[in-house]
């Protein structure tokens, strides 16, 4: 795992994806779920996403992540909100799920981290026909410069840095229909104060103390990311199993 995984790892955020908690809300109102719809939140982290679909919809709902602290902060997480959540320890690239199980696919930041071809396929597999996938990445415009991208990629541990176009692409090739696959800009101080009004009461925070190296790593990631913003952007895939 990436040192900076490591570090997001010990500080137990509960989301740690482009836009945050108060998007995922406001993407899911929109997706139809209910207390029959199978979800798998792939790279669940703390499960703070999969806990809340799992209170508000009623769904059966699936966390699988393959860091065990963060499985464990999950479990805890699960218990502190009292859902029924089942988390796993599993790879996103080898999931321990039958084909064709689930209803609605979630992913919060991960393909970046991840071969994205392969982890598409293997969400396709396991998604119903007709089921839906939907997916929050950071994306890169072209203009990006290339000792930036390659900064970036040092310090996260990210194999690409995929433009939202490319993205859609490989979501076509892969044999997914669009819904709709929209732009954002990073957030700034407004939305930061959105969060606010979402604040995580079950976040944990590793009793040990933080290494300095992953100090390092996730101050070198938010000066990175202050320097590049107008080169990134994030994006919202909603993509139908056809
Ligand atoms: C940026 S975090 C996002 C976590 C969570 N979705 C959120 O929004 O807070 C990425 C997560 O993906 C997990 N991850 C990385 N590679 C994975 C893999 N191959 N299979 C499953 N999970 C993975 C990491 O452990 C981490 O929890």
């Amino acid at each position: 795992m990436s040192s900076y995984l490591e570090a997001i790892t010990t500080l137990g955020y509960g989301n740690m994806h482009p836009g945050g908690f108060s998007h995922s809300i406001k993407i899911l109102s929109g997706i139809p779920i209910s207390e029959k719809s199978v979800v798998l939140d792939i790279g669940c982290g703390t499960g703070r996403t999969a806990c809340y679909l799992s209170k508000t919809r009623g769904a059966y709902v699936f966390g699988l992540d393959k860091s065990v602290q963060m499985i464990e902060k999950a479990n805890s997480r699960n218990l502190r909100e009292g859902t029924d959540v089942n988390f796993m320890l599993g790879d996103a690239l080898d999931m321990p799920f039958r084909d064709e199980v689930a209803d609605i696919v979630l992913i919060e930041s991960l393909l970046i981290f991840l071969p994205a071809e392969e982890a598409l396929k293997e969400c396709r597999r396991v998604l119903k026909p007709g089921g839906v996938i939907i997916d929050i990445e950071m994306t890169a415009n072209r203009s990006l410069p290339e000792y930036a991208r390659q900064q970036l990629k040092t310090v996260c541990g990210l194999p690409k840095i995929l433009s939202l176009e490319e993205y859609a692409e490989l979501y076509e090739s892969v044999g997914f229909k669009k819904i709709s696959a929209v732009r954002s800009n990073l957030p700034g101080p407004l939305d930061n104060f959105k969060e606010m009004l979402y604040i995580d009461r079950n976040r944990i925070v590793s009793k040990e103390k933080m290494n300095p190296e992953y100090v390092k790593t996730l101050l070198l990631y938010r000066l990175l990311i202050l320097a590049n913003r107008k080169h990134l952007e994030f994006g919202t895939f909603i993509y139908k199993k056809s």
